[in-house]
């Protein structure tokens, strides 16, 4: 078998995840793995009492992970809600893998995604020759963690139209799921929760109704606080990226990445880290997620096609496809960051020439 490409969280963490077991002191709530405290320490990183390092999964503020753990053990499901890119998506399959062992009970929520997709549907072929019957039921995500007590994760969800998100209710209030073609139901046993995510920028969204609101504590994860926070975060991920991809490029200098990071935190907040230079702000989001992406691709360009060490030259096609999403108005504003803030910064002439030669 080939190696995979990317494992989920609970493969990728198998050994921490055995340790935090192994070390648990604390109650354990019915088919839960970990008590609530060692979920917490599982996302945040800590030393176990056998020495042991647990790896943090979320930089940030531990307050919010708690109230997600905490929204989890009561009847309550979880919205993770915040911009793009703020690691929601991340923070639900951490989660998932911690309490339930299993990431993978997953909706990925579109325009397009129907109720049978939450709820149940059925295998035709099987529906016509034996008519509705356990056999030719075909079970979501949803229903598979009701019956075995685990977490289900629905992505998107306000990109699901409304109708379809209100077969949450009762899901989420009575915990059961009525099947009227087989005249019965199942009846979700404990450890059956929802996290769901959304973000606030995309178009196309539904507003969720307010009796699916009530059901939710909703969780808002931010963007990372200070500079330092988002450098740690894009250096964390950029390392295990390279680790994966097992890339012929040297470990970027932490230098690179405060570069990068800076420009995106700049240019998203519409003014220079000193606060003297205003700036306009382009169309684009310009995440942390995106600021992870422009580094590994500078590091897969300077590994097979640059020198091994990661410059300004491999950066900066990443940086502008990140900044210039519309053709027009982001590269003006590009021009003008350019011209008035990278051309004079101390150490920066390089990212200055390398971005004049692309343009
Ligand atoms: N505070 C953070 N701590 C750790 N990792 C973070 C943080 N913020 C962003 N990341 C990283 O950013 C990447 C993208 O996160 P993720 O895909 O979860 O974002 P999202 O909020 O679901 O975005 P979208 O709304 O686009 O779906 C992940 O690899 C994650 O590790
Ligand atoms: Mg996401």
């Amino acid at each position: 078998m080939g190696l995979l490409l990317r494992q989920h969280a609970e493969q990728q963490f198998e050994e921490e995840l055995y340790e935090l077991k192994k070390n648990e002191t604390n109650k354990v709530p019915e088919n839960w793995q970990l008590s609530p405290q060692s979920v917490v320490t599982y996302l945040m990183g800590g030393k176990l009492a056998n020495g042991f390092e647990v790896t943090p999964k979320y930089i940030g503020h531990r307050r919010l992970i708690e109230i997600a753990v905490a929204t989890l053990v009561t009847d309550r499901a979880l919205l993770l809600y915040g911009l793009p890119g703020t690691a929601k998506s991340w923070v639900s399959e951490h989660l998932a893998a911690a309490i339930s062992g299993d990431s993978t009970l997953i909706v990925q929520g579109t325009a397009g995604t129907g109720e049978e997709a939450i709820r149940y549907g059925w295998n035709y072929a099987k529906l016509l020759a034996e008519g509705p019957s356990e056999g030719a039921l075909v079970q979501t995500p949803v229903m598979r963690a009701m019956k075995d007590g685990k977490l289900a994760r629905i992505e998107e969800l306000t990109r699901v139209g409304s109708d379809v998100q209100d077969t949450l209710i009762t899901i989420l209030s009575e915990k059961t799921l009525p099947i009227p073609e087989l005249d019965r139901e199942i009846q979700a046993i404990r450890g059956f929760n929802v996290i769901a995510t959304a973000n606030n920028r995309d178009k196309g969204v539904n507003d969720l109704s307010s009796a699916l609101k009530r059901r939710f504590n909703t969780v808002i994860l931010p963007l990372p606080d200070t500079i330092d926070e988002e450098i740690d975060i894009v250096r964390r991920r950029v390392e295990s990226f390279e680790a994966v991809m097992d890339l012929p490029a040297e470990k970027p200098a932490l230098e690179e990445i405060r570069r990068v990071v800076t420009i995106f935190r700049e240019l998203r907040q519409g003014a220079t880290e000193d606060g003297k230079t205003k700036l306009k702000t382009p169309s684009g989001t310009l995440s942390t997620a995106e600021a992870i992406s422009v580094v590994n691709n500078g590091l897969a360009m300077s590994g097979y096609f640059g020198d091994g060490r990661l410059n300004a030259t491999d950066l900066v096609s990443g940086i502008i496809g990140a900044v210039v999403k519309d053709p027009v108005q982001d590269q003006v504003i590009w021009q003008e960051y350019l011209e008035t803030v990278v051309k004079g910064r101390d150490g920066w002439k390089d990212i200055y020439r390398a971005s004049r030669e692309m343009l």
